[in-house]
């Protein structure tokens, strides 16, 4: 087996490569000039199919996916080839129902060495899931090319916006930038009584940041920081519109980069409602003109387009960034028709009991550092290690997590097994946004805190923690801990 330095040497390399090859395209009218120069707004939203079971019982639906590597016309004219379940990115999304349990077989078509120069070799993570251990997608639970595994999720938890995605060892950032992602939405009745826009209503967002070379292709370059690309790409396609009617929409939107946050924004300068976030529905809706979402968080949101004229438009901002960047315009809402609209946005949503410090029996400190002089990140001063966990939690304690960043990233740490509650973040109250039901908690650069609190109900067995700054991760920024009884 490669080290990880062999690994890291060899993704370096053909970055390299893919660097040299870097283009300018031509600047059309209209054009973003960033290196699909794909003119923005030209391409339909593309909204990922849901998943078919191949069979059903009483109890249970079964799935069957596939990850392929293939290609695919993401810019009109070429070719580009990417990583996708069932041949496509993002992969189809899995609709499940709380109290009915979904088991996902997934088969590795994928040859030894893949895209990026990455090992073939996979590993599928239900992110948001509360599963057993062996379904979780253990960085070292490899499925080799020609293999395949079934995962176990049974969707006791609360309904939330989750979504799957690779978490090989070393590899995950390249494997998810060559498409690896997918949505899987949980829901339940009570979220169904609430009378939310559903349906065509009701619509998953993905955004993920990307860059390609003159031919299509996608590069990756490895570096330390984490890697950014000059595309922005709304479920795959690069800087969409979608059609609109004039009423209420609900988007689950995700940031799938690897290491980019996004605060979004309306062009016109509208709220709109956030309604949840990574574990599921906050207790109110909460107005806001913007929310800034680091990798793997979501916002749950319901966007009113009842005040736009036919005719008109909205672009989804991303002002993170100044205006004349490429990744500032995501995507845009065309209104082009009237619609009635019967759903609602209830000033309550689903109770939610805040915990206390006090309510705390056990306190854990993690430092996180690294990164300098081409260093790996690191928790606790160690890189990660599959064999050895750095604690072991106790079911149904609630735990107090406090986190110090002594590096100059920010860090979007995840936990795996539980959803969490954010105690304070740069020693302050999260905002109301930010305090239901959460699996990542940002932790400020340069001696910035955050403080978590953390309860394991449902199982025992290895998990990981770990920066969702995929390159950060890969880079060895991840812990493994144990759920003990
Ligand atoms: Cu979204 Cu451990 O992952
Ligand atoms: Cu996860
Ligand atoms: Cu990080």
């Amino acid at each position: 087996m490669a080290t990880r330095r062999e690994v890291l040497k060899a993704l370096g390399a053909l970055g390299a490569v893919g660097a040299s090859t870097a283009l300018s395209p031509l600047k059309a009218f209209g054009a973003s000039n960033d290196t699909s120069g794909v003119a923005s707004f030209t391409q339909p939203l593309n909204i990922p199919p849901v998943l078919t079971p191949t069979s059903t019982t009483s109890s249970t639906d079964y799935y069957d996916m596939q990850v392929l590597q293939t290609s695919a016309s993401i810019i009109p004219g070429k070719s580009t080839p990417f990583i996708g379940y069932n041949g496509m990115t993002p992969g189809p999304t899995i609709k499940a129902r709380v109290g009915r349990q979904a088991v996902v077989n997934v088969y590795n078509g994928l040859p030894a060495t893949t895209l990026g120069g990455a090992t073939g070799k996979i590993v599928t993570h239900l992110h948001g899931g509360h599963v057993p251990s062996a379904s979780d997608g253990f960085p070292t639970d490899y499925v080799n090319p020609g293999s395949n595994r079934t995962y176990t999720y049974p969707n006791n938890q609360l309904p939330s916006t989750m979504w799957y995605h690779d978490h090989t060892m070393d590899v995950t950032g390249p494997h998810v930038w060559y498409g690896m992602a997918g949505f899987y939405l949980l829901t339940d009745s009570v979220e169904e009584a609430l009378n939310l826009p559903s349906g065509a209503y009701e619509v998953p967002l993905v955004i993920q940041d990307r860059k390609f070379n003159t031919s299509g292709g996608l590069v990756y370059n490895k570096t330390m920081n984490g890697e950014t690309g000059d595309v922005a790409l709304v479920n795959g396609v690069v800087q969409p519109y979608f059609n609109v009617a004039k009423r209420k929409y609900r988007f689950r939107v995700l940031n799938g980069s690897n290491s980019r946050a996004y605060t979004l924004a309306l062009s016109n300068g509208a709220s709109f409602k956030v309604i949840g976030m990574e574990g599921g529905l906050l207790s109110a809706p909460v107005t806001v003109t913007s929310i800034t979402l680091w990798p793997a968080e979501r916002a749950d949101i319901v966007i009113d387009f009842s005040g736009v004229a036919v005719g008109s438009n909205v672009t989804l901002r991303n002002t993170q960034v100044s205006s004349s960047s490429t990744v500032y315009n995501l995507m845009r809402f065309n209104c082009t028709s009237t619609a009635t609209d019967t759903s609602t946005v209830p000033s309550t949503l689903r109770p939610l009991t805040r915990w206390t410090a006090s309510q705390a029996t056990v306190t854990r400190n993690f430092t996180l550092s690294g990164g300098m002089m081409g260093r790996n990140w690191t928790i606790n001063g160690s890189t990660f290690n599959a064999n050895t966990p750095i604690h072991s939690s106790k079911l149904n304690t609630i735990e107090r997590w406090n986190f110090t960043n002594q590096s100059m990233l920010n860090h979007p740490i995840h936990v795996h097994g539980a959803s969490f509650q954010i105690l304070t973040v740069g020693g302050a109250a999260p905002a109301a946004t930010h305090a239901g039901w959460k699996d990542v908690v940002v932790v400020p650069a340069g001696m910035g805190t955050a403080s978590i609190l953390v309860k394991f109900t449902d199982y025992t067995g290895k998990y990981v923690m770990h920066c969702h700054n995929l390159e950060h991760e890969d880079m060895a920024m991840m812990a493994r801990f144990d759920v003990v009884a």
